[in-house]
């Protein structure tokens, strides 16, 4: 049961605010340390807040090979953040995860739900300098600006 509502917190919410885990807690009978214990020990729990544009880059072997860190690293340097950190604005969170099943185009990196494939980091630039302040108008990566490359 606690798995579940979790999930259910952290889909409400976006993460899952400590006093959630305590509400959590007392709601299940569980003492809240139980409950943080289980939450920090899933990588998909958001114990902090995310930024408005979740920046995830894929580091997989097929996008190591693609130069994926080449990302990472330009991210990390354009946005002056570590993985696993927010921008001081809010605006961006940047992290690693596991192939996102676009090794044919590599490399990918998810911006919030939008796929990008084959990305370069001129492409990556273009399209960070130009996402809208409010996620909600961001639909479409060429509205927001990214040109195909040749598909
Ligand atoms: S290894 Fe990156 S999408 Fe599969």
């Amino acid at each position: 049961m606690l798995l579940p509502t979790l999930h259910f917190v952290q889909h409400t919410y976006n993460w899952i605010p400590s006093q959630a885990m305590e509400e959590i807690g007392a709601f299940l009978g569980l003492a809240p340390a139980e409950v943080m214990d289980t939450a920090t020990f899933y990588e998909e729990y958001w114990l902090k807040p995310k930024g408005k544009y979740l920046l995830q880059v894929c580091r997989s072997l097929a996008c190591e090979i693609c130069d994926s860190r080449k990302l990472t690293d330009h991210l990390r340097k354009k946005l002056n953040i570590e993985v696993g950190q927010t921008t001081d604005d809010d605006r961006f969170t940047l992290i690693e995860l596991e192939c996102l099943g676009s090794c044919g185009t590599a490399p990918a990196m998810l911006c919030n739900e939008q796929l990008y494939e084959d990305l370069t980091v001129e492409q990556l630039d273009e399209l960070i300098d130009k996402l809208p302040a409010d996620p909600h108008d961001f639909k479409d990566p060429f509205l927001a600006g990214v040109e195909s490359h040749g598909h």
